[in-house]
């Protein structure tokens, strides 16, 4: 038995989804427990190509308990959606529950988070535009409408009644928008109501029965790390917490049942939306990363921006999380290279720093210190063991996990699940002493440590 959280090292969009895919095999409960339909992931399912939201991947696999937890906002249009199409493939839905008290996304959220960032201008956030920070405005305001609101007709019409009136004012004084017709969303959402009560639990009861029980528990988050709310590169960041903290908290349970913690890297590193992003690549070598790795997002089909390996984030990622081992992901898409740069440091007013630094405006000051790697100049896509792969890939995979000082248990070379290498069970593997005090290792995963 073991309980694991997956998180995002970097930015979102690190490859998450396929690496809770494969866990997924092994996983009897997959908890999402942050974020809303602002994440996005692909999954191939009867030959066809979904992309999901809301909806945890391991929903493929029918004996799978799917749970998107309480730390979750809801936006029931799109989970609907989500159900559908897969309804339409076939694919069995009734082992997705939801926690009776996540948040619901309204139609007001969304059109507060598209005007607002309409008013920012320049200061603008870059979001995704699915109301998500205005729904954990009203969750920390105290005027949400949980999901436990939501299936109570009575309520609900109560609720909505009152805060529709109240977001009207807004709408209309502040943002100059038509105000909304609240019965015809009263009527709408009791609609999402009926369809998702049969899923609704009370998910912390129902992970700790799981936890009693002795069944794994793949703990999902969305996002990474940089885009936590109180962890990340504030104001530009999410308004979750996508940290590993944040796990026990979105799904109701206390640190003390949590196993492990992997997190997930991509061999370089990308960006959506707004701000500071030091080893940013401008010019032909960042399209030709964007275009290798198929960078766009899966939500809002914007194109990530590129840049380098930063190491001096991946240790914050490392300490933020208590990560255990490493997923790297998309080693392939840097096979063509000549050379390849890591930050392994920054600069800021000529002094070197190798902590990631709090203040967004010192952030932006940040100059990133390279060490440069040779490329190795050959395709990795087909290798299924460290041993297939060319000596320089295995250096950089090295000298990653030596500057993240966390052992690498997984390597990914491509989007489908058996292009990849798994260099030790990062479930059931030995746990973080690998690294011994003096640095010598103690265990399988040697190869991939110092
Ligand atoms: P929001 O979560 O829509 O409020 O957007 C806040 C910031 O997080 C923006 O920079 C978004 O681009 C970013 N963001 C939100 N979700 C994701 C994701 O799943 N992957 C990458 N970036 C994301």
């Amino acid at each position: 038995m073991a309980n694991v959280i997956v998180i995002g090292a970097q930015w979102g969009d690190e490859g998450k989804g396929k690496i809770t895919d494969l866990l997924s095999r092994s996983a009897d409960v997959v908890v999402r427990y942050q974020g809303g339909a602002n994440a996005g992931h692909t999954i191939v399912a009867q030959g066809q190509t979904l992309k999901l939201h809301l909806i945890p991947s391991g929903i493929l696999y029918p004996e799978t308990e799917c749970i998107i937890g309480s730390g979750t906002v809801i936006d029931p249009k799109i989970l609907i959606e989500e159900l559908d199409r897969l309804e339409a493939l076939e694919i069995p839905t009734d082992h997705l529950l939801i926690s009776e008290t996540a948040h619901i996304t309204m139609p007001y959220h969304r059109l507060i988070d598209r005007a607002s960032e309409e008013q920012r201008g320049t200061h603008r956030i870059g979001t995704t535009g699915r109301g998500i920070g205005p729904t954990y405005a009203d969750k920390s305001e105290r005027t949400g409408i949980r999901v436990v609101d939501l299936i109570d007709p009575v309520v609900l019409a109560k609720k909505l009644r009152w805060t529709i009136a109240y977001k009207n004012q807004i709408l209309e004084k502040l943002y100059n928008l038509p105000p909304l017709d609240a019965d015809a969303i009263v009527a709408e959402y009791q609609g999402y109501a009926d369809r998702l009560r049969p899923h609704v639990v009370d998910c912390s009861l129902r992970i700790y029965e799981a936890i009693q029980a002795r069944r794994n528990i793949l703990f999902e988050g969305a996002q990474g790390t940089l885009l936590d709310l109180d962890h990340g590169t504030y104001p530009y960041v999410t308004s979750s917490n996508p940290v590993a903290g944040g796990a026990c908290i979105g799904a109701g349970i206390g640190p003390t049942m949590i196993d492990r913690v992997i997190g997930v890297a991509k061999a370089y590193t990308t960006r959506v939306g707004e701000g500071p992003f030091p080893t940013e690549i401008d010019g032909d070598l960042g399209e030709h990363l964007c275009d290798r790795g198929a960078e766009f997002g899966t939500t809002t089909g914007r194109k990530r921006r590129c840049g380098w390996f930063d190491a001096v984030i991946g240790r914050y990622a490392v300490r933020i999380n208590g990560m255990d081992c490493l997923a790297i992901t998309k080693l392939d898409v840097l096979d063509d290279l000549d050379e390849i740069r890591v930050c392994v440091a920054y600069e800021i007013e000529g002094q070197r720093c190798h902590h990631f630094p709090s203040d967004a405006h010192r952030f932006a000051q940040c100059r990133p210190v390279y060490e440069t790697l040779p490329g190795w100049k050959q395709s990795t896509t087909g290798c299924r063991t460290l041993d297939d792969l060319p000596r320089k890939a295995l250096d950089y995979l090295k000298f990653l996990a030596e500057l993240m000082e966390v052992p690498i248990a997984i390597v990914s070379l491509g989007a489908s699940r058996d292009q990849t290498i798994i260099v030790e069970d990062p479930i059931h593997g030995p746990k973080r002493a690998l690294l011994s005090s003096n640095g010598v290792e103690e265990s399988g995963m040697s190869s991939l440590t110092r």
